[in-house]
């Protein structure tokens, strides 16, 4: 059965809970991930974790991603409006990806409303807070049931 979704964070998410709240929310990266981790149990779905804020080391994740997850999530932070390293890599993966962005991107300074992944992902989720990764694991479930 393929359900096994990787869920990724890059550059600056381990820092939830002391970003403005506002923006991202209270919560920490561990609460979020613990939210993940039951909403992806509820679907049938296994998630597993992935934060680093270094890019090779993230690029390097998705080079190994094939074999060990039939999709994931992405949520790159501000690498997502520039890293063309991460894009390739993604590309690398091979499997189904959802970006998504707890603040609303598409609403903030221009220069986050462009993402690397354009083209490459099912779907990018932007403004929904933590909500936004219920809705990437039921689409991607969808995908992984096709
Ligand atoms: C973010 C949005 C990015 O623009 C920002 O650089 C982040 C977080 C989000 O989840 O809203 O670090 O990806």
């Amino acid at each position: 059965m393929r359900n096994r979704v990787k869920v990724m964070h890059g550059v600056n998410l381990d820092t939830l809970g002391r970003r403005d709240p506002d923006i991202y929310g209270s919560f920490t990266l561990t609460e979020l991930e613990t939210r993940i981790r039951n909403w992806a149990y509820e679907l049938g779905l296994e998630a597993t974790f992935f934060q680093t804020n270094h890019e090779g080391d993230f690029c390097e994740e998705l080079h190994k991603l094939a074999g060990v997850a039939d999709a994931v999530i992405l949520n790159a932070g501000a690498w997502t409006h520039y890293s063309y390293a991460i894009r390739d890599a993604l590309e690398v993966a091979g499997v189904p990806a959802v970006e998504v962005h707890i603040s609303a991107v598409s609403e903030r300074e221009d220069w986050r409303r462009n993402s690397v992944f354009d083209g490459l992902v099912v779907e990018k989720i932007d403004g929904e807070k933590a909500d936004g990764y219920r809705r990437a694991l039921e689409i991607l479930k969808g995908e992984l049931s096709t």
